[in-house]
């Protein structure tokens, strides 16, 4: 388990540990602030080289609600390397090992619906998150000898920091089988059924009721 807080993610792998019998391991790294590939090389890479990786989860992702005007550089800096840079450049850093294995390996990306949907006040996510989905599927195309590569398009996911409410949202248990149900066999989905709805119903959507849904939002978060 790769992220930022250390007693989070021990307390997850405790968690883990003992319903499953199985080991983990934790590494802290901020993908806001790695800028290289040797980075991720050294930080992550080289901390899981003994270990036989069979899928690898490329999920850490967000981004505050907020149009280019109001965001400071520092943020868009930092949503453009976790949603898109992180996926590419940590790929990368674990390719060696990966395509060494004898058996395939999963490689899955949590994206979001809006990589399909440009939108208001997301503008720096949405086009990161659809950056590192196409970057999943051309990857796929070079690397299907060893890789299953995926982009999971996720809907909106009731987890604790869930940005605001909607009809179609999944639990996470919904959410995850929906995901897992299409890893081997696509190359994007969007999952669970009703992630799939929440796409159509957005995609479809006319531009200007889209754009009052997120400057609506957009307000009642300040
Ligand atoms: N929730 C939704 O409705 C929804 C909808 C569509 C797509 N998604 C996508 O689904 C993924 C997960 O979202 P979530 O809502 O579950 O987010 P979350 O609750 O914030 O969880 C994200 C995970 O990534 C880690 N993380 C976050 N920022 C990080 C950073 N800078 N460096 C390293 N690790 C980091 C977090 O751990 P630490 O905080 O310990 O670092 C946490 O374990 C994201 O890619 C998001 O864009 C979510």
């Amino acid at each position: 388990m790769v992220a930022r807080d250390e007693a989070k993610m021990a307390h997850h792998c405790l968690n883990i540990e003992q319903t499953y019998s199985v080991k983990t391991k934790i590494i802290v790294c901020d993908f806001t602030k790695v800028v290289s590939i040797a980075d991720y090389t050294r930080i992550v890479a080289n901390q899981v080289i003994e270990l036989d990786i069979s899928m690898v989860f490329l999920n850490a992702g967000g981004s505050p609600l907020a149009t280019i005007y109001d965001l400071g550089d520092d943020q868009i800096q930092a949503i453009t390397r976790l949603n898109y840079v992180h996926p590419i450049y940590l790929t990368k850093a674990l390719l060696p090992q990966l395509t060494r294995r004898s058996k395939r390996v999963a490689v899955v990306i949590t994206s979001s619906v809006s990589s399909k949907v440009p939108m208001v006040a997301f503008s720096a996510y949405c086009s990161s998150k659809a950056g590192a989905a196409q970057f999943i599927e051309a990857l796929h195309e070079e690397t299907k000898q060893h890789l299953d590569a995926y982009s999971w398009d996720c809907g909106v996911v009731a987890t604790k920091k869930k940005p605001f409410k909607v009809g179609f949202r999944s639990s996470p248990t919904q959410a995850v089988a929906g995901c897992f149900k299409d890893i081997g066999c696509e190359r994007r989905s969007f999952g669970s059924w009703k992630h799939e709805l929440e796409a159509i119903s957005t995609i479809n959507l006319p531009k200007w009721v889209l754009k009052r849904i997120m400057m609506s939002r957009l307000l009642k978060n300040n």
